[in-house]
């Protein structure tokens, strides 16, 4: 037999051969072009022999079985006649693979994703381990694109509609459990000595047919007409979920429409044309770069590799608040030991209840077992003192926003804990440096800005104070990624990045209601934009005061350019607090939206109607383009180094539409030029300071773009 670079094939006795996918040089193995040309001549290597009677399929991996496609290679396809050659190649050497004459199994003992699952459904069986690091799915909708390797064919075949759907669609990956429940894998074995008990399994159940799943129920539901009910639900679901943003989920619905009953060979000569025809849009390319911002953040430590982090093993919360409730959660949940510190029983009483409620969730939701539940409750202990916190690796203080007693909490904290202990400040507007001069051991203090609500919102933002230590700022890197979060290192001072570029556009938004747009419609444009929410609903979320006091504390930093809206501080003081207190631009009750509070037009002074003409795309101008300038400033002060990070700050703290690959990439479509011209002329016909275009927008405009590819 020939060798390979990518393969191994090993005999195994009994006529057995072990197909072992272990590409070079790499921890991972990929399917690029070379290990999908070689494929093929593997499949005619065995093809071609007649002793062999079945192919175990493994990886010669740690925690890995396929992770995919070259995600470079669909990338760079720019013409649907190239995408459509593309997915053939990779589809053609894996369904010669499904045809081979004998047994084929694969041995699934990690990651299991994309193309790397589609050559496990060419297989006649699946055997999954019970590893933590068993994930299989197809993400491909996360790129913007459809699995184009035969998996939209093969799945839906394989397993009732009703658990394919949501895979496919939305890229829900599943442990060997949920595999061997939903009929992906045909058994479910331990991870120790995996491949010889997938062995052993392989042999002693050759010739058997594969497990399927299918009760009744799946069958009526996949018979006419209930499995065009089935698709209208889940388009209705793809639409609520999307708004009708992303083309790929409703072209998976089209395409899966369209092949059910044809045979194996059409059906995927349909799947490689719906994938090329969204493998080229821009939102793909733009989804695809995002996926790979966030993956090199997973290569780095946010410093440089001679820094050491310091692994953080116990952790330690003061105030238990709002934040630092989540920020427990947040511990606990990764199984890290925390202490929470507060003023009186009362308060970390409610920190509990609040870490509590998040992980009942997940119980309810059977995402934890009751014993579960109980280990990751064990993890937070509350006290009113110090005890213990001399054994903490890092103590992330969540006190009340106000610089004195930030500062004297930190000082006094630093006396009950090692040496080495990192204090992480979660302030959302004080400066880290400031907080420093009233430390003895201010290399070890950083900021360390968590996004409410914890559970939810992926970004951290890791501020380096100007005495930071690279330790400290590497160490709370690393634990942000522990944690599940996505963090960004950003340099000290007001709003850092994601609440500095966020204020012009709430404060944009406040004027243009100043100026006579509705609430309705300021909210609706952003909402049709893709924002998650609009900017008044946005104050009412984050409580019209606290957006207000921000307001206050940016004006104060910048001057002019930074003018706030006087509307917020106004509605405050009319009681109207937002969500919290069940008024704000928006009526609520128990927490549910019932629709907006007319009344409170009659409190702004002097409103106009000076911008009700603007149309939908001229306020969509007025409250993003000042973020673009804002953000222009920032990139040229240094407060991040790159757009893309700017990109991911916005996406993953804000929401801010994906599918336009983040603030930087939309400036760039809609040309600097245009952004810095259109803010010259709102500065003209009234915004002034606020909205002007400031020098380092100009000088990204004669550039060209604000990424340099
Ligand atoms: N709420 C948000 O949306 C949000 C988002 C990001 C960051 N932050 C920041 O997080 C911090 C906390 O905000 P929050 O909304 O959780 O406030 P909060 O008022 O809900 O909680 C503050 C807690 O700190 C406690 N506390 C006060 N002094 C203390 C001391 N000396 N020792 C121990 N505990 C003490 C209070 O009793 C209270 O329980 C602030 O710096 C805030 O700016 C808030």
């Amino acid at each position: 037999m020939a060798n390979y670079v990518n393969y191994k094939l090993i005999e195994r006795g009994d006529n057995w051969v072990e197909l072992c996918f272990d590409q070079p040089d790499s921890k991972a193995n990929i399917f690029n072009e070379s290990a999908l040309r070689e494929l093929d001549a593997v499949v005619a290597d065995l093809a071609g022999r007649k002793d062999v009677k079945g192919v175990l399929v493994t990886s010669g991996k740690k925690d890995m079985f396929v992770a995919g496609a070259d995600i470079n290679l669909i990338k760079s396809l720019d013409t649907i006649d190239k995408a459509i050659e593309g997915a053939s190649a990779g589809q053609q050497a894996i369904h010669r693979f499904s045809k081979l004459p004998f047994e084929t199994v694969a041995a699934i003992n990690g990651a299991c994703l994309g193309g790397g699952f589609e050559l496990a459904l060419a297989c006649k069986k699946r055997l999954a381990s019970d590893s933590k690091a068993v994930k299989i799915g197809l993400p491909e909708v996360m790129l913007g694109i459809l699995p184009g390797f035969g998996g939209s064919v093969r799945l839906p075949r394989l397993i009732p509609l009703t658990a394919a759907l949501p895979m496919i669609l939305t890229g829900k990956q599943v442990d060997g459990v949920r595999a061997y429940k939903a009929g992906i894998v045909d058994a479910y074995l331990p991870s120790q000595d995996f491949n010889e008990r997938a062995l052993k399994w392989a042999k002693a159940n050759a010739g058997k047919p594969g497990r399927r799943v299918h009760t009744f129920k799946d069958k009526v539901m996949e018979m006419v007409p209930m499995r065009g009910i089935v698709f209208s639900q889940a388009r209705k679901g793809v639409m609520k979920a999307t708004k009708g943003k992303y083309p790929a989920p409703l072209k998976i619905l089209d395409l899966l429409g369209e092949i059910h009953g044809l045979d194996t060979e059409e059906a995927l000569k349909r799947e490689a044309k719906s994938f090329a025809v969204l493998a080229v849009t821009p939102i793909s390319k733009r989804l695809i770069e995002l996926f790979q911002l966030s993956e090199s953040v997973k290569k780095t430590n946010g410093v440089g590799p001679e820094v050491t982090p310091i692994k953080v093993e116990r952790a330690g919360v003061l105030g238990a608040g709002v934040m630092g409730g989540g920020i427990a959660w947040a511990f606990a949940n990764k199984d890290i030991p925390v202490r929470m510190k507060d003023l009186n029983w009362d308060s970390v009483g409610l920190g509990l209840q609040q870490a509590g409620e998040t992980f009942g969730y997940a119980l309810k939701k059977k995402r934890l077992t009751k014993p579960q539940f109980m280990g990751k409750m064990g993890h937070i202990s509350g006290t009113l003192d110090y005890a213990g916190f001399k054994n903490l690796d890092v103590v992330v203080e969540a006190v009340v926003e106000n610089m004195d007693v930030k500062k004297k909490v930190l000082a006094e904290t630093e006396n009950h804990v090692s040496e080495n202990c990192i204090l992480a400040s979660n302030t959302s507007s004080l400066s880290i440096t400031e907080m420093q001069s009233a430390c003895k051991r201010p290399q070890n203090v950083a900021g360390f800005h968590f996004f409410n609500p914890v559970s939810r919102m992926p970004l951290i933002e890791v501020i380096a104070g100007a005495q930071s230590s690279p330790q400290a700022v590497a160490t709370l890197f690393e634990l942000a990624k522990k944690l599940g979060k996505t963090p960004i290192v950003v340099k000290d001072g007001p709003g850092f990045l994601v609440n500095r570029l966020l204020l012009p556009y709430m404060n944009e938004a406040m004027f243009l209601f100043s100026e006579g747009v509705s609430v309705e419609r300021i909210d609706k444009v952003m909402v049709d934009f893709g924002m998650p929410m609009g900017p008044m609903r946005l104050a009412d979320e984050v409580g019209i005061d606290t957006a207000s006091k921000v307001a206050k504390i940016l004006n104060n930093a910048f001057g002019a350019r930074a003018e706030a809206s006087p509307l917020s501080e106004i509605i405050a003081k009319s009681g109207r607090l937002g969500k919290k207190n069940g008024k704000g631009f928006y009526i609520y009750e128990n927490g549910k939206q019932l629709g907006i509070d007319d009344s409170i037009v009659q409190l702004i002074p002097n409103r106009t109607a000076k911008s009700a003409g603007l149309t939908d795309q001229e306020l969509v101008q007025r409250m993003i383009y000042p973020m673009i300038n804002e953000a222009a400033l920032a990139l040229a002060e240094g407060v991040v180094k790159t757009p893309g990070e700017v990109d991911l700050g916005m996406i993953m703290g804000t929401g801010f539409p994906p599918f336009r690959g983040g603030l930087m990439r939309f400036a760039d479509s809609e040309r600097a030029q245009k952004v810095a011209e259109t803010l010259e002329r709102f500065a003209g016909a009234g915004g002034g300071d606020r909205v002007k275009p400031n020098q380092a927008l100009w000088d990204v405009a004669k550039r060209g773009n604000f990424y340099r590819d």
